[in-house]
C-alpha cells in the first residue's frame, strides 16, 4: 500500500517532531534546537538534536537521522505504512483506503512478504517448542545449553520438528505461493517435491537491526554435520550487512560492543548481562560489517575463541575494524582452558568474566604476541627475523607520539631493549621514506591522518554540506549562488543528488519531506541528515548577522567551485583557449563577492 506524497506531508505536518520524540526522549531546549540523549545508540552526553525549524532529527553521535515518521520506525521497528497510520490517528487524519500504486512497489511488496512469511515461520518454529515432538529442542536449550524461559523467548528460539514439509504445509495453509517460499529460503523444490530447509534442529530467527526476521540459523541436537544450517541470501537476508544480536546491543548504552563467533555465544552473554554482545553470521567478518558497527560504538573487544581458527578470525578482523576507524581489543581467556564465550559463562560468573574484558588486550600488542609465537627464539637468527618484522609494523604508526607508545609498550612486553627497538623502526622508516614508499598497511583508527589532499578534500565537502544546508533552509538562496555553481561542481553521491534537486525547483522539498524520499534506505537518511545538519554542527542561519552569512555563503561557493575548477583544469587535456577561460574564471572566482540585498533587486 503506498500513499501519495501530498497525504504524507499532511501526516507529517500534522505531527510536531519535536512534541512526537518528546514522548520517548527527555529533550531539553539548546539555542534553535532540542537535544536529548539519543534513543538509538549508548551515549552518556546528549549529542541527539530535534529541529522544531526544520522538522527533522540527527544524532552527532551515531549519525542516526530522518523525520517524524522515520524516527517511528526505527524506534518502534513499525513499516512505513505503520508509522504513517499511527501519525495519521494521532493528528486524526483518515487515510485513504487505497492509493494507485508507485514505482517498486513490487520489490516493496516482495520483501513485504518474504518479512512476513520469516515472522510466521518464526513464530511457527516457537510453538513448536512447546508441543510434545518439540520437547526434545525445549530440553536441549533449558538443560544442555542452560538458557532461561526469559531468553528463549527474548531471543525467539524454536524447534524445526523432525518432518521433511511440516513448515511448507504450514505456509500453504496461510496461503503463501510455491514461487515466494522458494524466495523465503525455507523451502526447497526439488523433482522430489517441496522439502523444509530445516529439519529437527533448533532454531535461531535472524533479526535485523529493526527486530525483523530476515534468515534463520538451525543448530542440529547433539553431533552431526554440518552443526548450523544457515539461511541463503535473500532479497531480505544479506548476510554482510547483519550481526546477530545487534538490534539488542544497539540499545544496551555501553560504550564498546562484544564480537564474537557464534549464536550461542551471543546468546549466553545477553542472558548473563552483557546485552553489547553481537556475531557476524555463515560468513567472515567483513567491511559491511565494520560499517554497521561503527554506526553504534568506537569500540570492539574481540572474543572469538582461543583456538587457531579464532586467532585467525582476530588478526584477520583488525586491519578491517581498523579501516572503519574502530578502537579495538582483545579478550584472551586461554587461561581459563574454556573455548568460547558460550563454555566460559558456563563455569564463570559475570563477574569473573567481567574482569577479561576489563584485562583485555590492545589489537596491536596481541598481534605481535601471536607474531612472537611463530618464532623459534633458541635461533638468533629468528630472534632478528622477529625483531625486524616487529619494527616493520611499527612503522605503520604516523604519528611519532604514539608510534613511541608503541615502541614503548611492545619492548616492555616482549623484552626487546627500547634503545634498539626504536633505532631500528627509525631506520626502517627512513629508507621507507627513501624509496618513497608508505610504510605497509597504515593504520587509520589512530587517529585523523593528516596527507594533504585527503584535508583539501574534507574541507571542500564540508562546504558543500553548509551550503546544502542552507539553501534547503532558505529557498531564496538559490538564486544568489545559481549564476556561479552548478550540481556537478557538487561532489559525487549525496551531494550531487542533493543539489540537482534544488536545481531542479525541488526546493520546495523541506528537509523533513526530503527524509520521506529516503524513508526505506536508513544509509541515504544518515548521509542527508548529516547535511541537512552541517549548519548545526558549524553555524545556524539565526544565529549569523547578515554581514557573516554574506562572507560565510562566498567563501562556501567559492571553495565549491575552485574545487570544481581545478579538476576541469587538471583534466583540460591540449586545448589551450579553454584552459585559459577556466584559468580566467579562477580568478574571477577571487574577487566574488556576494550581496544578498543586491541579488534579491
Ligand atoms: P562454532 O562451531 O564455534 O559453534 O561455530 P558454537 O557457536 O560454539 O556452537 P555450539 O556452542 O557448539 O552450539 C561458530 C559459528 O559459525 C557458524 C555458526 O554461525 C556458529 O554459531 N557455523 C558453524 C556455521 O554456520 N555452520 C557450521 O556448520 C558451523
Ligand atoms: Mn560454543
Amino acid at each position: 500500500m503506498r500513499y501519495s506524497e501530498e497525504i504524507i506531508e499532511e501526516v507529517r505536518n500534522a505531527n510536531d517532531i519535536v512534541e512526537v520524540i518528546g514522548q520517548y526522549v527527555r529533550l531539553t531546549k539548546k539555542g534553535s534546537n532540542y537535544f536529548g540523549l539519543c534513543p538509538f545508540h549508548g551515549e552518556k552526553t546528549a549529542s541527539f538534536s530535534v529541529s522544531p525549524q526544520k522538522q527533522i532529527y540527527y544524532c552527532f553521535g551515531c549519525g542516526a537521522g530522518g523525520n517524524v515518521i522515520t524516527f517511528l520506525m526505527e524506534y518502534e521497528n513499525y513499516s512505513f505504512t505503520e508509522a504513517l497510520k499511527v501519525l495519521a490517528d494521532r493528528a486524526h487524519i483518515q487515510l485513504p483506503k487505497q492509493e494507485p500504486g508507485g514505482m517498486r512497489r513490487e520489490e516493496q511488496e516482495l520483501r513485504t512478504k518474504l518479512l512476513e512469511i520469516n515472522k510466521t515461520a518464526a513464530l511457527y518454529f516457537y510453538e513448536q517448542l512447546k508441543t510434545e515432538e518439540g520437547r526434545i529442542g525445549y530440553s536441549y536449550f533449558r538443560e544442555k545449553r542452560r538458557l532461561s524461559d526469559a531468553t528463549i523467548t527474548h531471543f525467539g528460539l524454536g524447534y524445526a520438528k523432525k518432518s521433511p514439509d511440516a513448515l511448507y504445509r504450514y505456509l500453504k495453509e496461510k496461503g503463501y505461493g510455491d514461487e515466494l517460499l522458494r524466495e523465503s529460503g525455507l523451502i526447497q523444490f526439488s523433482e522430489r517435491g517441496a522439502r523444509d530447509k530445516f529439519w529437527n534442529r533448533v532454531m535461531f530467527p535472524i533479526m535485523d537491526v529493526n527486530n525483523r526476521v530476515v534468515g534463520f540459523g538451525g543448530r542440529v541436537m547433539g553431533e552431526g554435520e554440518p552443526k548450523y544450517l544457515n539461511s541463503p541470501e535473500t532479497k531480505i537476508f544479506d548476510k554482510s550487512r547483519n550481526l546477530y544480536g545487534l538490534n539488542f546491543a544497539r540499545r544496551s548504552r555501553k560504550d564498546y560492543i562484544l564480537l564474537c563467533e557464534g549464536y550461542m555465544d551471543v546468546i549466553a552473554l545477553h542472558q548473563a548481562g552483557f546485552t553489547n554482545a553481537v556475531a557476524s553470521l555463515g560468513t567472515a567478518f567483513n567491511e559491511k560489517h565494520a560499517q554497521l558497527l561503527k554506526r553504534y560504538t568506537n569500540n570492539v573487544i574481540l572474543t572469538q575463541d582461543n583456538d587457531e581458527a579464532g586467532i585467525r578470525a582476530k588478526l584477520r578482523a583488525f586491519p578491517i575494524l581498523r579501516e572503519a576507524g574502530l578502537q579495538v581489543r582483545v579478550l584472551d581467556t586461554s587461561e581459563t582452558g574454556y573455548k568460547d564465550p558460550d563454555e566460559c559463562l558456563q563455569h564463570l560468573t559475570p563477574e569473573e568474566y567481567e574482569s577479561y574484558i576489563r584485562k583485555s588486550k590492545n589489537a596491536f600488542l596481541y598481534e605481535i604476541d601471536m607474531l612472537r609465537r611463530s618464532y623459534q627464539f633458541s635461533d638468533p637468527a629468528e630472534v632478528t627475523a622477529f625483531y625486524n618484522e616487529t619494527a616493520e609494523r611499527l612503522c605503520m604508526f604516523s604519528e611519532e607520539l604514539e608510534r613511541r607508545n608503541y615502541i614503548q609498550a611492545v619492548s616492555r612486553e616482549q623484552q626487546i631493549p627500547c634503545q634498539q627497538l626504536q633505532e631500528l623502526v627509525e631506520k626502517k622508516m627512513l629508507r621507507a621514506g627513501l624509496r618513497g614508499q608508505k610504510p605497509k598497511e597504515p593504520l587509520p583508527a589512530a587517529g585523523p591522518r593528516s596527507s594533504a589532499p585527503e584535508k583539501k578534500r574534507a574541507a571542500a565537502s564540508k562546504s558543500e554540506r553548509l551550503l546544502l544546508s542552507w539553501l534547503f533552509a532558505r529557498q531564496d538562496l538559490r538564486a544568489c549562488v545559481e549564476a556561479w555553481l552548478k550540481p556537478g561542481d557538487f561532489s559525487e553521491g549525496i551531494c550531487r543528488e542533493l543539489a540537482e534537486l534544488l536545481w531542479q525547483g525541488k526546493g520546495e522539498l523541506d528537509p523533513a519531506g526530503l527524509m520521506d524520499l529516503y524513508a526505506e534506505d536508513e544509509e541515504k537518511r544518515r548521509e542527508a541528515g548529516a547535511i541537512l545538519n552541517a549548519d548545526a554542527a558549524h553555524k545556524s542561519l539565526e544565529d549569523m548577522s547578515a554581514a557573516d552569512f554574506e562572507k560565510a555563503l562566498t567563501e562556501a561557493v567559492r571553495s565549491i567551485r575552485r574545487r570544481a575548477l581545478e579538476a576541469e583544469i587538471a583534466e583540460a587535456g591540449p586545448d589551450l583557449a579553454r584552459l585559459q577561460q577556466l584559468l580566467s574564471e579562477k580568478e574571477a572566482l577571487n574577487r566574488l563577492v556576494i550581496h544578498l540585498e543586491e541579488m534579491k533587486r
